[in-house]
């Protein structure tokens, strides 16, 4: 597995644990981290504002929806409050898979696998462009007929095919039952998100896998059929803010929640 990483191109999960601080990667992961911030300076901003939406997503979900399963598709590698320290902080029983396909990610999974004794976390490497397959492996690990949250957090801005990106959201939230939960959060070139053309572009030139931006109703289609919590769909640095929380500023990220009738 470890023959599978390769240290001579960026990779996405290994970049991404550079703009959130983390020392997990590369020198070509920080200097294409670094070239990607002087053209979109706020690329760091982003990265800890979905870091902190997961984070209140899932403490919503667990607290106040009563949600004990999450399915978290492009875990990424393992930084601070994971989904299932977050989940099992309020619930120790909550069970988590996490699945990512990138061999850094699996490398470094044991940090994902320290569960509550009551609870449970495992790890399953696989290509998120092959939902059903997913769904056949974590069926065990997880009670399918209890809802279930899938959180699919910078994930299907790599699936460069939007209606890929769709079916993809569609299988998922099928096989789960009433009451699931889909989270999302999504590059976009609105919110103030413009200037991210030359840095995808320049990111598709040098690191993998590709990426794309869409916009705020390419992001709604992939949550057709659901029931979007408020505020809706919007800069994933203001969904649900804590009340003795200063307005933070907003970024090019999308965010929403969205419940399964
Ligand atoms: C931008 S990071 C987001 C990490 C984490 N979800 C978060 O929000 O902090 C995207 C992650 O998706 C993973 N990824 C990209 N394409 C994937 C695919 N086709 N299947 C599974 N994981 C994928 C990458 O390896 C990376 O870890």
């Amino acid at each position: 597995m470890v023959d599978r990483i390769r240290t001579d191109v960026a990779h996405n999960a290994r970049v991404w644990n550079h703009w959130l601080g983390g020392k997990d990667n590369y020198p070509v992961d920080r200097a294409v981290g670094d070239h990607v911030t002087a053209l979109f300076p706020s690329i760091g901003e982003v990265a800890r504002a979905d870091r902190a939406f997961l984070r209140r997503a899932v403490t919503h979900l667990t607290a106040e929806a009563g949600i004990r399963q999450f399915l978290d598709i492009g875990t990424g590698l393992p930084t601070a409050e994971n989904t299932h320290e977050v989940a099992q902080r309020i619930a120790p029983d909550a069970r988590i898979v996490y699945v990512d396909n990138d061999p850094i990610v699996l490398a470094h999974a044991r940090a994902l696998l320290t569960s509550a004794p009551e609870g449970a976390t495992s790890y399953l490497d696989a290509d998120a462009h092959h939902p059903r397959e997913i769904v056949r492996a974590v069926t065990g690990p997880l009670d399918l007929s209890r809802p279930v949250a899938v959180i699919l957090l910078g994930i299907l801005n790599f699936v460069l095919d939007t209606d890929q990106a769709r079916s993809i959201t569609r299988d998922l939230m099928a096989a789960m039952p009433s009451g699931s939960y889909l989270v999302i959060t999504h590059p976009t070139l609105e919110l103030g998100g413009e200037g991210n053309v030359d840095a995808m572009a320049f990111w598709n030139e040098n690191a993998t896998p590709p990426i794309t931006a869409r916009s705020g109703a390419e992001i709604r289609s992939f949550l057709e059929g659901l029931e979007i919590l408020e505020p809706g769909v919007v800069s994933c640095a203001h969904w649900r803010i804590e009340a003795d929380s200063a307005q933070p500023p907003m970024v090019a990220q999308y965010g929403a929640v969205a419940r399964k009738p």
